[in-house]
């Protein structure tokens, strides 16, 4: 594997840096940003947990449970940044079997440059080197192509079909199951 020396942004405490990016913990003043960003319809149908409209106000008081849940090792919400500028999310939710769920979004301005990839690479490492997992499950909507690609480059692969509610579309939508082996990670 090729050794990347460019220099990378300096991130600060409880910070990942990648190539171009900071994963770095939410604050309270992202909030309208995120609610921004996420409350675009074409990101948050993509999303299960996503109101649409997102409701004002409510960005901020996800972000406020972040610390509490971070120091219970239940949940690593990132925020990614861009010199300086949030361009989307990515997290690790602990679920009830045990395992991390990933999962992110970019904002639509940003789609197209890489940044899941790059920022899902950085908290797959941070799960598998940081936090010691074996395995880490995710998983789209069956119409997510885009996500489906970026799983795919991860190394992710499709466990099985479920039918999972999407809040912003209002029903239940076809949704493909993954999971990456700490091996199977592509680095
Ligand atoms: C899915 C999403 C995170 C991708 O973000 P991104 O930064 O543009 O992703 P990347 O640039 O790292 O990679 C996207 C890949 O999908 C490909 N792609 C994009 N649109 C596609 C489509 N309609 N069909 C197939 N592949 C597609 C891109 O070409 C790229 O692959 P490549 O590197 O081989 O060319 C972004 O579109 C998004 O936030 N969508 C809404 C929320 C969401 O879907 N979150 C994930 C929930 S599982």
């Amino acid at each position: 594997m090729a050794v990347d020396f460019a220099p990378r942004p300096t991130p600060g405490a409880g910070s990942l840096a990648t190539r171009r990016l900071v994963l770095r913990p939410f604050r309270l003043s992202d909030g309208p940003a995120v609610e921004t960003l996420a409350g675009d319809f074409d990101v948050a149908k993509m999303l299960d947990v996503v109101p649409f409209p997102y409701p004002a106000g409510a960005a901020a008081r996800w972000i406020a449970t972040h610390d509490e849940n971070r120091d219970g090792g239940r949940e690593y919400p990132f925020a990614i940044e861009r010199e300086g500028e949030l361009v989307g999310c990515v997290g690790l939710n602990r679920e009830t079997d045990g395992l991390f769920h990933l999962g992110y979004w970019i904002g639509k301005p940003f789609w197209g440059h890489g940044y899941a990839t790059e920022a899902a690479h950085a908290a797959l490492a941070f799960a598998f080197d940081e936090l010691g997992e074996g395995e880490v499950k995710s998983g789209h909507y069956a119409d997510n192509h885009a996500s489906g690609r970026v799983m795919t480059k991860l190394g992710f692969r499709y466990a099985k079909e479920s039918m999972r509610f999407s809040k912003a579309r209002g029903h239940a939508v076809r949704f493909l199951d993954t999971r990456l082996a700490r091996a199977q990670f592509r680095r």
